[in-house]
């Protein structure tokens, strides 16, 4: 028998020459840290996320160094805000003397190159529950404001821009909020602050440990009515078409793992930088797995990280960041 003319098998012989085929390489760069903190002096275990905390601002501060440390170059913040500071419409959200504004400074004053992303939503800061403010239907039911939302939204951006932060990023899915929130930062000065828009955000089941983790859960119905349906694609090319003509600097897919088809296609449809958020859910599965000894731990964590980026994600936010970074080093 002649022997086979054509064998891939060939280019995979050594680590050497794999290192040579490799197409995609994930850097430390590429990763964007994603944080929770809160007001209390100490840093919590949180129940729904193990492996992550809530952190105090000073275990903020040490975190995100060790985090630099490992060439992790952005953050994006999450606050857990009290329960008494939460409002039907979330006016905490853009209290200039809150925790977010407060905590973005004092990054920036320790750590001047970290790029900072603060997420625009009311979730956090909502008594109930929602990215957006509520109004009741005639039979009780919630209605989520678009037009009024994104006023508040404005606010929120500009005084997130006025305490430093190099990006925000409005993760509410209201309609119009990006022109609005540049329009807004633009009249006051701030047009070296950019938009990371969530543009392809899906209504998922994989976001229940965070909103454990900030306390957020909506108090009554579900985000279906700005979410979007799990079910669609070529909505989300819609959606990062408006967001990009609406003058975002980039775009996010969320989730990630599940939805790399969209990513694919968006990174197919734009040019502007794509980024993917790996989502509480799915760190968790990685997570549980590996604690019951399921799973190889690092392995998994790299092989869904690279997998996003093959997909065609430039940069993943992930609660893996610090961990993997440090493992790439
Ligand atoms: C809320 C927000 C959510 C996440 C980021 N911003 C939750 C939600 O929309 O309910 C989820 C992130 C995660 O699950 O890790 N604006």
């Amino acid at each position: 028998m002649k022997p086979l003319p054509i064998r891939p098998r060939r280019n995979r012989r050594s680590e050497a020459l794999r290192g040579l085929c490799r197409e995609t390489v994930l850097r430390p760069e590429d990763l964007i840290y994603p944080l929770f903190v809160h007001e209390g002096d100490e840093d919590e275990t949180i129940a729904s996320m193990p492996g992550c905390r809530r952190w105090s601002p000073a275990g903020l501060l040490e975190e995100i160094g060790c985090a630099v440390e490992a060439g992790i170059g952005a953050v994006a913040l999450f606050p857990r805000v009290e329960e008494s500071l939460k409002s039907p419409g979330g006016e905490e959200s853009y209290n200039p003397a809150g925790l977010i504004p407060r905590i973005v400074s004092a990054i920036k004053e320790r750590y001047p190159e970290v790029a900072v992303i603060t997420d625009v939503a009311l979730d956090p800061y909502s008594s109930e529950g929602h990215d957006g403010i509520v109004q009741r239907g005639p039979r009780g039911e919630v209605r989520v404001l678009n037009d009024a939302t994104v006023e508040t939204l404005c606010r929120q951006a500009l005084c997130q821009a006025r305490a430093g932060s190099d990006l925000v990023a409005p993760s509410d899915m209201m309609d119009g909020r990006v022109a609005a929130i540049r329009a807004t930062l633009d009249g006051e000065g701030f047009t070296e602050t950019g938009i990371l828009a969530y543009s392809a955000k899906y209504a998922s089941a994989f976001y229940g440990p965070f909103r454990g983790a900030l306390e957020s859960a909506p108090k009554e119905g579900d985000k279906k009515s700005y979410q979007m349906d799990p079910a669609n694609a070529r909505e989300a090319l819609w959606e990062a078409e408006l967001d990009a003509g609406e003058g975002a600097d980039m775009l996010m897919v969320k989730p990630a793992g599940a939805y790399l088809d969209i990513i694919w296609r968006i990174r197919q449809s734009t040019h502007l930088p794509v980024a993917a958020y790996q989502v509480s859910g799915e760190y968790l599965m990685i997570r549980a797995a590996a604690a019951a000894g399921w799973l190889a731990e690092a392995a998994a964590i790299e092989e869904s990280l690279i997998a996003i980026k093959r997909a065609g994600a430039d940069m993943i936010l992930s609660y893996f960041a610090r961990e993997a970074a440090e493992r790439l080093r």
